[in-house]
């Protein structure tokens, strides 16, 4: 499978200059590994690794480590439940089984179609909103399951549930600034994540 494009080796010769010890960036160009084929493949593990200068095992053992990282491929919609505590008080758990209901798939499952991929997570830190979800780790909060079935039926019309724009599953951030050059520049932020 695909070692990092030209592009993004790029994009990762500039993240690695971020840091002090290229090793340091190996979480973001996992990302980015991620953003470019959607899940972790084991030749862009290697390739981290040359780029990092660290074994291929190293590379493993850190993606394996964040739930966050897929190693195989996932619908084009990643579904996150909650069903920690507050989204728990608060419905989540008949949230989930109505989610299994309305995609046809059990927890860890991807539809026939190949469009979403249904996840049980931990605490999102939004308890403020539970319940909540996340699709490809955008959020949406106060979550009913008519709220639910709408966000699915935007996603599957190929439009923005309430207004929100989800991109491919593996994107982080959309806006990518280059590396400060000046010391003005470095007062500013370089990277906006949604
Ligand atoms: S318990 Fe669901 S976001 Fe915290």
């Amino acid at each position: 499978m695909a070692r990092l494009n030209p592009t993004n080796i790029e994009r990762a010769r500039e993240v690695i200059a971020r840091y002090p010890q290229p090793r340091s960036a190996m979480i973001p160009l996992l990302h980015l590994a991620q953003e470019q084929d959607g899940h972790i493949t084991d030749d862009a593990k290697a390739h981290i690794a040359e780029l990092v200068g660290v074994m291929p095992a190293e590379v493993h053992g850190v993606s394996t480590f964040y739930e966050m990282f897929k190693h195989e491929d996932v619908g084009r919609y990643l579904v996150g439940v909650c069903t920690n505590l507050s989204c728990m008080l608060l419905g989540a758990d008949e949230l989930l089984a109505h989610a299994e209901d309305k995609l046809g798939v059990k927890v860890g499952g991807t539809t026939p179609d190949g469009s979403f991929t249904l996840e049980q997570m931990q605490c999102l830190a939004a308890c403020g909103g539970a319940p909540c979800i996340q699709v490809n780790y955008r959020y949406f909060e106060n979550v009913t399951p008519e709220r639910f079935d709408g966000v699915i039926a935007a996603l599957s019309a190929g439009t923005d549930p309430e207004g929100q724009a989800v991109p491919p599953h593996g994107t982080l951030s959309r806006v990518s600034l280059p590396h400060p050059s000046t010391d003005a520049d470095r007062e500013r932020p370089q990277e906006i994540h949604s």
